[in-house]
């Protein structure tokens, strides 16, 4: 009896630490392989979708000067190269768009509140965005053509 109660003890202790270095061992190569396969297959697909949504944009000499402006003055790096949006809401389709505001109201997105957007960005906080948009050195000039860009991004 008490020659028994020893083997089942030190069986406890070491049971713990075998299935885990027996667990690598039992994904074989053929496993991973096909798994490997399908990750590069998606990458490969990201590449291409990111290549070809290059700038198949068709916009009015205004308009593609309004791009050029909010490219050339930072407000792509939070609105995107072609206005889809990163850190900052996306312009796409929002022209003329109930666009929800902080306190629970909606606003038009038009002409005019895309303009007060412009010159007076805490004005009006789209909806639960907290980061907050920094003022800019834009003429009237500059934004019409911006707005005009908007106006184009359906
Ligand atoms: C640092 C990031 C940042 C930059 C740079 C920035 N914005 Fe914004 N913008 C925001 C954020 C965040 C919001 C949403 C919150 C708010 O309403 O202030 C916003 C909102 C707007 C809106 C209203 C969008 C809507 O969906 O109603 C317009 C229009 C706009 N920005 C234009 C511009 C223009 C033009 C520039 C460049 C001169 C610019 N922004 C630069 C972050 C930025």
């Amino acid at each position: 009896m008490t020659v028994m109660s020893k083997p089942p003890a030190t069986a406890c202790v070491s049971r713990p630490f075998a299935p885990r270095f027996g667990a690598p061992a039992s994904i074989s190569p053929a496993a991973v392989f096909p798994a490997l396969l399908f990750v590069a297959f998606g990458m490969l697909v990201l590449l291409m979708s990111a290549c070809s949504n290059e700038p198949p944009l068709a916009l009015s000499p205004a308009a593609a000067e309004g791009r050029e402006i909010a490219n050339a003055n930072g407000c792509a790096s939070c609105h995107g190269k072609d206005g889809q949006g990163v850190t900052a809401p996306s312009w796409q389709g929002i022209y003329l768009e109930q666009i929800p505001i902080d306190g629970g109201a909606t606003v038009l997105a038009d002409e005019d509140y895309l303009y007060r957007s412009i010159t007076d960005p805490q004005a009006e906080i789209v909806r639960d965005w907290t980061l907050k948009m920094p003022k800019n050195s834009l003429t009237d000039v500059d934004i019409d053509a911006v707005i005009a860009y908007i106006k184009e991004l359906r």
